[in-house]
């Protein structure tokens, strides 16, 4: 899954859209979706409709709809043809003061609308070097895993430890897989231990392959490597 952030414009995401209709991946084990920012889902709706590609977005409101000026609801994303939402990235956490709790409430959101939130956790470099990784993966987990084995079954999850994120310096594939395999027996306590965990932070065509010859990670969610077609398509390629 690419995370495009707060990049692009018309005419630069045609050319990126292009050049993954150029050769559109057919994989028969894994999807493939971007996620634009909000004014351009409509245009990588249109670009991709008949390949195997699919559409998410970065955000949406916790609400259903009404007097929320600026916000976006999960039915509109839903309406413009994304099957996918994340929540709670990192960044969403940093700069807009998104809680574990308002974290959940946007998954059930999200859920309600019909699209399959991609929920994203991860600790900070403070928090990985006092050696609380485990505990803040759990404590961000919480509020999502006391929404149930329904819900939780019907979501993805992306380990993205914050330190890892645009810095070019990635979690070793033993050190993801320590996380992910804890993040494993969390969602195994509600019966969700299929749930797919994507690892982000760094990922490129050079480290992906690594990353994806661990047990209990199953994907990635993709940032700067994201933007260029032929980087992305070599991953999906892992
Ligand atoms: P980078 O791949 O640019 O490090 O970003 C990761 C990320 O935050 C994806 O959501």
């Amino acid at each position: 899954m690419g995370n495009w952030k707060m990049n692009g414009s018309l005419a630069g995401n045609a050319t990126l859209l292009a050049g993954l209709r150029a050769s559109t991946p057919s994989p028969d084990n894994c999807d493939v979706a971007v996620c634009p920012p909000f004014p351009y889902l409509a245009q990588a709706v249109d670009a991709l409709r008949d390949t195997t590609i699919t559409v998410g977005a970065q955000n949406l409101s916790q609400h259903g709809e009404g007097a929320y000026t600026g916000e976006v609801s999960g039915s509109m994303l839903a309406d413009v043809g994304c099957v996918w939402v994340l929540v709670g990235h990192s960044e969403r956490r940093t700069y807009h003061a998104e809680t574990d709790q308002l974290v959940a409430h946007k998954a059930a959101a999200a859920l309600q609308a019909g699209l399959t939130p991609v929920v994203c956790i991860g600790e900070t470099l403070a928090e990985q070097e006092a050696g609380q990784t485990l505990g803040v993966v759990a404590r961000q987990l919480a509020p999502i895993l006391a929404m149930g084995n329904d819900a939780v079954s019907k979501m993805v999850i992306a380990y993205e430890p914050v330190w890892a994120i645009g810095t070019g310096r990635t979690a070793t594939p033993e050190q993801a897989q320590e996380v992910h395999a804890a993040i494993r027996a969390s969602l195994a306590s509600v019966g969700a231990e299929d749930v797919r965990i994507l690892y982000g932070g760094s990922v490129n065509a050079s480290n992906a392959q690594q990353l994806f010859s661990m047990e209990d990670i199953d994907g990635a969610l993709v940032g700067g490597a994201s933007l260029k077609a032929d980087e992305f398509l070599r991953i999906v390629a892992a």
